[in-house]
């Protein structure tokens, strides 16, 4: 079959180009021959990379990261395996795997000035942003990692990132806490070290191995999520060639809002709000007058059951059988039950996300609501970092500057104050 194309005749001019159509796409630039720009607000139909690291089949329900669908993963992977997936596009051998975990071990302290950061902030500062000033803070301690040129520099950077992020973000915590701040051990692995840092009181910290595989199993599922808004702005301004450290903390930035990674703390306090059963109708009802949104459902890609979703309410069940049922649990299920049903959410094709359900398990390990958008940062942080490298490493991508159609004024003389 030749070439595919599309025909487009400007009607205007009864001038006809042919496209190229490749995977599915057109290139916007060629639509240059007939003088347009495509116009598509928040990149609703827009490809803006091509990408191997993440496939989402929306309507299917379908996640897999690098080919491995996220149900496997899940099960049986690390999250440190993950991380090392989404890097290098395959599984680790165990000498990949053991050296990864040791490199990453000895990376895990973070220069002492930034607790002075972290201790310039209110006691009841919000923690995301906390993590966002230290991780653009951490920018200044490695000048090196200007070097986005050179891969070896790339990789070190990785390795600081995935080996101090979790020692930040249990510093986060601390402060919120008005804990005194604990150092990473080498003896201990990635998620044990990173909860003996946030809950260790007096020296002493029980693990509970089923927590914490439960929080490895959620990072695991957060890790990246394909050219979601967080993902966009790493992407965005890492094409400036700006350090990963600047870049990543605007991924913080972006995560940190109430319709992105910021949905996991909403919906505890929308389940909060709600209180009983009982007065769930009467919320559902409001929603469905627009009055507010159902935190933690809807999704621009899945317009089905996020499989993330149904992987994390499987999560609790461990949890719960570790630390007792969330009473909010009930109005959760009961929320999602009248949902599925009722058809102003079926007919928008409106499901459980992958925030309804995981801030209920993190609430249940001992993480206050505020904190749940720091560890879905922490889950995500191996992707963005994927990203990032994908796109430095992209041939076709350039520095991210978007067109825009001009509503404004047309050409007016300035007025002298005394005239206005
Ligand atoms: C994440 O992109 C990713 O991959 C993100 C993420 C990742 O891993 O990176 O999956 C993580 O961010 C998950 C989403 C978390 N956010 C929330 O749970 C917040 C609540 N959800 C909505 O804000 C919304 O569903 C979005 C932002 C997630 C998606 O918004 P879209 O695709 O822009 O859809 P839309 O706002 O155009 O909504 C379409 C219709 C509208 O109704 P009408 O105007 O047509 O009458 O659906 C309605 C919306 O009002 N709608 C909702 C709703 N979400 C959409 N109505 C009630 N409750 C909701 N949650």
């Amino acid at each position: 079959m030749g070439e595919e194309t599309l025909s487009v005749r400007d009607n205007r001019t009864g001038e006809e180009v042919e496209i190229p159509i490749s995977d599915g796409t057109i290139r916007a630039t060629d639509l240059r021959q007939l003088g347009l720009m495509s116009y598509d607000p928040a990149f609703l139909n827009t490809a803006s990379t091509r990408s191997g690291i993440t496939y989402i089949d929306g309507d299917a329900g379908i996640l897999r990261y690098r080919g491995y669908p996220i149900e496997q993963l899940a099960e049986h992977a690390s999250f440190l395996e993950t991380a090392w997936l989404l890097f290098e596009g395959e599984l680790p051998t165990r000498e990949q795997l053991d050296a990864w975990e040791e490199e990453v071990r000895v990376h895990t302290y973070v220069h002492t000035n930034v607790t002075q950061f972290l201790d310039g902030f209110r006691h009841d500062a919000h923690p995301m942003g906390m993590l966002l000033g230290a991780i653009a803070a951490l920018s200044t301690f490695y000048p090196d990692a200007k070097e986005i040129g050179d891969a070896e520099s790339r990789r070190l950077q990785r390795v600081r990132l995935i080996a101090k992020f979790p020692t930040i973000a249990a510093w986060v915590f601390r402060h919120s806490r008005g804990l005194p701040y604990v150092f990473p051990r080498n003896d201990l692995g990635y998620i044990g070290n990173f909860v003996n840092m946030t809950f260790e009181i007096g020296g002493q910290h029980e693990p509970n191995p089923v927590l914490q595989r439960a929080l490895e199993i959620l990072l695991v599922l957060h890790a990246d999520h394909e050219q979601n808004a967080s993902t966009n702005a790493v992407r965005g301004v890492g094409s400036t060639q700006v350090d990963p450290f600047s870049a990543v903390s605007a991924g913080v930035a972006a995560l940190y809002g109430p319709l992105h990674g910021g949905a996991n703390e909403q919906v505890l306090r929308m389940l909060d709000e709600i209180g009983d059963v009982k007065n769930v109708p009467a919320f559902i009802e409001g929603v469905k007058k627009h009055e507010r949104l159902l935190m933690g459902f809807g999704h621009r890609v899945y317009k089905n059951y996020d499989p993330r979703a149904k992987l994390i309410k499987r999560v609790a069940d461990d949890v719960f059988a570790q630390t007792g049922v969330d009473p909010k649990l009930e109005i959760a299920l009961e929320l999602e039950r009248i949902a599925l049903e009722d058809d102003y959410f079926v007919s928008r094709k409106l499901y459980p996300n992958v925030d309804f359900y995981s801030g209920i398990i993190y609430r249940a390990m001992g993480y206050p609501t505020d904190y749940f958008t720091v560890l879905f940062a922490l889950g995500r942080l191996p992707g963005w970092l994927a990203q990032w490298e994908e796109m430095l490493s992209d041939s076709e991508q350039k520095i991210a500057r978007p067109r825009q159609v001009y509503t404004g004024y047309g050409e007016r003389d300035f007025v002298p104050l005394a005239n206005r």
